[in-house]
């Protein structure tokens, strides 16, 4: 099953020691982290997925309260130790069942880098629905996922050709191994898509992810979630206008939405 598979790759030491060796803050984070800094020193924060701790250190800090959660141990372990005298903060926890938290107990809910898409579709959902349920009315969710629109882009050789032989060359083996992972996929077919599940090149196309066109991710929140902006990963900025978001072809998007 996919979430099984892609549990394993999240216990696997190297990718453990992967993620508690990165810092920075991606543009868009750091957006949101401008754009709230009012609020942030009244707010208590779920950080979801935190996998080793990379966006702790910047929100940890200026929140009022903050609770790290992943489903891997390995993880909250790798957190444990490189936060060890705040080792309180992070949990096991699986974001599908957040039972343990009540109804309305945080502000602020992060889900980062893409955590989200290595869920199932039918997982996704019940997240969505567990977020909008221990978030507070008026609080925020903030999260990424990887763009089907992103990848249309990508699923084209014409597109991998550059100035630089070299680039060219690496760029059409990724596009070699790309399909040849996901053998019964078409650039047809991700055209007409809402989503799609790809064995993508992160952690050596060992992780199954899901891919969701911009609309079909507005369309998943609009029960629960209100206002919802999209942000490009890259550049942090808002996509304001339909061209803004017609034009972009960023693999991944953060949503800051407002919970209802
Ligand atoms: C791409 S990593 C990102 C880690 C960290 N947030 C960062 O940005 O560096 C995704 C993380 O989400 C966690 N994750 C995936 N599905 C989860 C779930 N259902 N519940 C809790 N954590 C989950 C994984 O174990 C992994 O640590």
């Amino acid at each position: 099953m996919m979430a099984d598979q892609n549990h394993q790759v999240y216990i696997a030491r190297e990718i453990v020691h992967h993620y508690s060796q990165l810092r920075q803050l991606q543009p868009a984070e750091q957006t949101i982290l401008d754009l709230l800094r009012n609020q942030w020193s009244s707010m208590k924060m779920l950080d979801i997925g935190v996998g080793g701790g990379r966006t702790t250190q910047h929100f940890s800090r200026v929140v009022q309260e903050y609770i790290g959660i992943d489903y891997s141990e390995e993880m909250i372990a790798a957190c444990q130790k490189r936060f060890h005298n705040q080792s309180k903060l992070f949990e096991v926890v699986d974001a599908r069942d957040m039972s343990q938290f009540p109804d309305n107990s945080f502000d602020f809910i992060l889900f980062s880098f893409n955590g989200i898409d290595v869920l199932s579709h039918r997982d996704r959902l019940k997240v969505l629905q567990e977020i909008s349920r221990i978030g507070k009315s008026g609080g925020y969710f903030f999260f990424s996922s990887h763009s089907l629109q992103g990848l249309e882009r990508e699923f084209n050789w014409k597109n991998k050709i550059s100035l630089n032989p070299l680039t060219t060359y690496v760029n059409l083996i990724m596009f070699g191994l790309l399909r040849f992972f996901n053998p019964s996929l078409s650039r047809q077919q991700i055209k007409d898509a809402d989503y799609e599940i790809i064995q993508d090149e992160s952690h050596n196309f060992r992780l199954k992810q899901y891919y969701v066109r911009p609309q079909e991710q507005l369309n998943q929140l609009q029960a629960d979630f209100d206002n919802v902006k999209m942000y490009s990963w890259q550049s942090g900025l808002e996509l304001v206008t339909e061209q803004d978001l017609s034009s972009n072809t960023d693999m991944w998007l953060y949503y800051l939405c407002e919970i209802k």
